[in-house]
């Protein structure tokens, strides 16, 4: 078996009502599939309907389960709220949701406008926030016995990173939050959780954050100690863990999922990597040589 198979077991979401934000494209897509596979029915969400309805012809053909198409921009409480009520009206409960939607490009900060600044904080944790405030009151309302919130977040997301500071802000955001409903919410069964990829290509990503020849340029493999970039159904196998009730103890977490890309580079002597392995016995003479000295 390889790390790009399929990990639970048949049917292991079966009965689910999941609803991913920004599910018509990129990794929201490859969860969706994955949970439609394990026997979820899905609801996937953004600004662009017709992308929706064109992603959930197409998994409903390829997997035979069930998509709900509904056009929400998470910045407004207004549409999330009539998300969640076509939801409802559609499939009767709701089980999990992805907060999966997000907006990001590279630029120096100070040619930021406010508006584009506050345009990646609304999105990303306004939009994060209105999900799970209108699914939380929800659940808590109607006394559900156990529901999951899982946020898609980034390793920068505690390291911050230079060039993408509203998005590094705004996932810092959400990881908090993450953390604090996870024991807040814990008594009304409300699991928070939290993914953080590494580089996993897609064109939303790609073409925001590595436009042009800068793809060459800045090869993210060369950062990953594992010496690749991820694959999607890796990103949807460790997703569907935790939605699923497999993962019913782990609540508050944030897995990393990135090859050890972040930890390469916070190590203070993770540059020595670069030495040739014949240098070593001379490197090591000379510290002995010091000894007592
Ligand atoms: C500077 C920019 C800009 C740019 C837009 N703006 N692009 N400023 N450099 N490249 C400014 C605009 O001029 C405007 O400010 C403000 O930002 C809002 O722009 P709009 O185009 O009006 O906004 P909107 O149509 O809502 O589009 C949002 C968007 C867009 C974020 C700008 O890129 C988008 O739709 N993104 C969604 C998908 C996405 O980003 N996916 C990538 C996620 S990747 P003014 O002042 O002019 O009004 C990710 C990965 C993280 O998160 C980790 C990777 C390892
Ligand atoms: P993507 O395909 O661009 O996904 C972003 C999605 O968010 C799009 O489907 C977009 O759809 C939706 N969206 C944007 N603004 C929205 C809004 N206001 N309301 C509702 N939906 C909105 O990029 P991706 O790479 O798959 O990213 C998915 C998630 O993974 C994001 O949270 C991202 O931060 C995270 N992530 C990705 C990587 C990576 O390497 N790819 C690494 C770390 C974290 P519309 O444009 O149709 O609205």
């Amino acid at each position: 078996m390889g790390y790009n198979q399929p990990m639970l077991r048949d049917n292991a979401l079966e009965g689910q009502v999941i609803i991913i934000t920004g599910g018509g494209s990129g990794l929201g897509k490859a969860m969706t599939t994955y949970f439609l596979e394990l026997g979820a029915r899905t609801v996937i969400t953004s600004r662009n309907l017709e992308k929706l309805q064109k992603t959930a012809e197409e998994l409903e053909k390829s997997t035979g389960g069930e998509v709900l198409p509904l056009a929400c921009d998470v910045r407004h409480y207004d549409q999330v709220e009539a998300m969640l009520k076509s939801t409802l009206d559609k499939f009767g409960k709701v089980d999990a949701l992805v907060n999966n939607a997000a907006g990001n490009f590279i630029s120096p900060t100070e040619r930021l406008s406010a508006n584009a600044f506050d345009t990646i904080i609304d999105i990303v944790l306004k939009g994060s926030k209105n999900c799970t405030l209108a699914l939380g009151k929800h659940w808590i309302d109607i006394k559900q016995e156990k529901s999951t919130v899982l946020n898609i977040v980034t390793t920068y997301a505690w390291t911050g990173s230079a060039y993408v500071v509203p998005s590094a802000t705004a996932k810092a955001g959400v990881l908090a939050m993450t953390r604090s409903l996870a024991v807040e919410w814990a008594k009304y069964g409300i699991r928070t959780n939290a993914i953080a990829p590494g580089p996993f290509p897609t064109k939303g990503a790609w073409d925001r954050l590595l436009p042009g020849d800068l793809k060459e340029e800045f090869d993210m493999k060369k950062k990953i100690p594992l010496g690749r970039v991820g694959e999607h159904q890796e990103l949807a196998n460790l997703a569907a863990y935790l939605v699923s009730d497999f993962s019913a103890f782990v609540n508050g977490e944030v897995i990393t999922i990135d090859g050890g890309e972040w930890l390469k580079g916070a190590g203070e002597f993770n540059m020595l990597e670069k030495i040739p392995e014949q240098m070593w016995d001379m490197l090591e003479m000379m510290i002995r040589s010091k000894k007592d000295k």
